[in-house]
């Protein structure tokens, strides 16, 4: 039973952030290294060659952020938290004050009529299991567990929705198997075998979150259409879907990974990784599905030689294939089209039955600052047309109950360091001076239509 998420007749709104991209202060009060430390400081890693060690500095600056969060007049802040912070070696000894950080934040937002909502992993592996291992090992998913309660102790009796992993697709297959995000592997089928290690770390934290009261577990998975541009890549389309989007929704809904799925990954049918009980344990262990969404994929057998899509590279056993991209696209390239976030939305609950939210939806634009003005005018239609789409989908009968933006700030944007830039407040590259854009006051004044010009419809 869902007790906490929005529920009203129309959609609730909030924007997001991500430890790794927004907290800085990597190595304050005790936290450990992160995988992403680790790998941003490898040479040529990042594009502008910069990493997390001071991003945005809302370790220090979370209650300036979170009274934007509050003028912005949005409803929730989804916010993800440091597992190094918390246990610096991944596993066994508590950092209190990694926990104190997180306590005061959420503090700070309930303070402020903002309802939190915590995201356990986007991303930040302790570089210790790494070390022994990383996602590819069982170990991991049981440390994860762990480390779910230890958070849920601490932050349970305030936070009601939580959700486990943030897009393991990228996780497991940028860092394991293309190697552009962290840990930088590039070892082909290790990205199958971290795949499943998430799906059993999702499904070992649910069942303990759920025997300690969570009534309103999620998991956050980046689903993408797939829109074969001839007919002849069809098939190469329901490889991608397989490996994108059937691998996480295949275990929570039907506590299986499909035929079409074992064919391209072939790891999944070893008895040995996966095993007995494994995706049982994930089958219903979702209360709801946080879908990130940016941009659908449209596969071709043209020229896949030329395909240096880190997509393609992350797979060996499927068929390669390039993507066309269709104007417009956005300052990092993706196409623009709303239509995709209406099938998905439309598709995930057809298939799931749960509640969903867009648990991230935004876009990177050039954002130059004229007379101290962001007029982010592209990023404004980007949002009011997914914000459309998302209306379409719930009248195609899709349980969607909220609409959250990504992002905040202008951060840390993973391999692209800080060239690419998603916020709807400005962050001053110097000294991350905050400065709300055209799209900041255009959310605020759409969220209260009477006190701005810009209306709803
Ligand atoms: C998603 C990530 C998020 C951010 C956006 C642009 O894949 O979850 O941290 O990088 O893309």
């Amino acid at each position: 039973m869902t007790q906490h998420l929005p529920a009203g007749p129309s959609l609730a709104y909030g924007v997001a952030t991500a430890a790794y991209q927004i907290e800085g202060a990597t190595s304050e009060d005790g936290r450990g290294a992160s995988i992403w430390d680790t790998f941003a400081a490898r040479p040529g890693a990042t594009r502008d060659g910069r990493d997390g060690t001071v991003a945005c500095e809302s370790y220090h600056r979370f209650t300036e952020d979170l009274d934007l969060v509050r003028d912005l007049g949005v409803g929730w802040y989804r916010f993800s938290i440091a597992w190094p912070r918390v246990l610096p070696e991944g596993t066994g000894r508590i950092e209190q004050r990694g926990l104190d950080y997180y306590d005061r934040l959420v503090d700070a937002a309930l303070d402020r009529g903002v309802n939190p909502t915590a995201t356990l992993y986007h991303w930040d592996l302790p570089q210790a299991l790494e070390n022994r291992g990383g996602w590819p090992e069982r170990a991991t998913a049981e440390a994860f567990a762990d480390y779910a309660m230890v958070v849920h102790d601490r932050l349970g009796d305030r936070v009601h929705v939580w959700a486990t992993h943030n897009e393991p697709w990228c996780a497991a297959y940028l860092g394991y198997s293309a190697g552009v995000h962290a840990p930088g592997r590039t070892e082909g089928g290790a990205g199958h075998r971290a795949a499943h290690h998430l799906n059993l770390a999702h499904g070992l934290a649910a069942a303990r979150l759920h025997e300690a009261g969570v009534t309103d577990l999620g998991i956050v998975l980046n689903l993408a259409p797939y829109w074969p541009e001839t007919p002849e890549a069809a098939e190469a389309a329901d490889e991608l879907d397989a490996l994108r989007n059937r691998i996480w929704l295949g275990p929570l809904a039907e506590g299986a990974y499909d035929d079409g799925l074992l064919r391209v990954a072939p790891e999944l049918a070893d008895p040995t990784l996966v095993r007995d009980g494994d995706l049982a344990l994930v089958r219903g262990s979702a209360d709801w599905v946080g879908i990130n969404y940016y941009t659908p994929f449209r596969p071709t057998l043209a020229d896949p030689a030329v395909a240096r899509h880190p997509e393609v590279e992350a797979y060996p056993g499927a068929t390669p294939v390039s993507f066309v991209v269709r104007e417009p696209r956005t300052d990092i390239g993706w196409e623009v089209d709303p239509a995709g976030l209406e099938e998905v939305l439309v598709e995930t609950h057809r298939r799931t039955g749960l509640p969903l939210l867009v648990t991230e939806n935004g876009a990177a634009c050039p954002d130059p600052v004229v007379d101290g003005v962001v007029d982010d005018q592209d990023r404004i239609d980007y949002l009011r047309g997914h914000l459309a789409a998302t209306e379409r989908a719930r009248e195609a009968g899709a349980d969607v109950r909220a609409y959250i933006v990504w992002t905040l700030l202008d951060n840390f944007e993973w391999a692209e360091g800080y060239t690419k830039t998603f916020g709807i407040v400005h962050v001053d590259p110097d000294d991350r001076t905050r400065t709300p854009k055209a799209s900041y006051h255009w959310l605020a004044s759409f969220l209260a239509p009477e006190s701005g010009t810009a209306s709803r419809g």
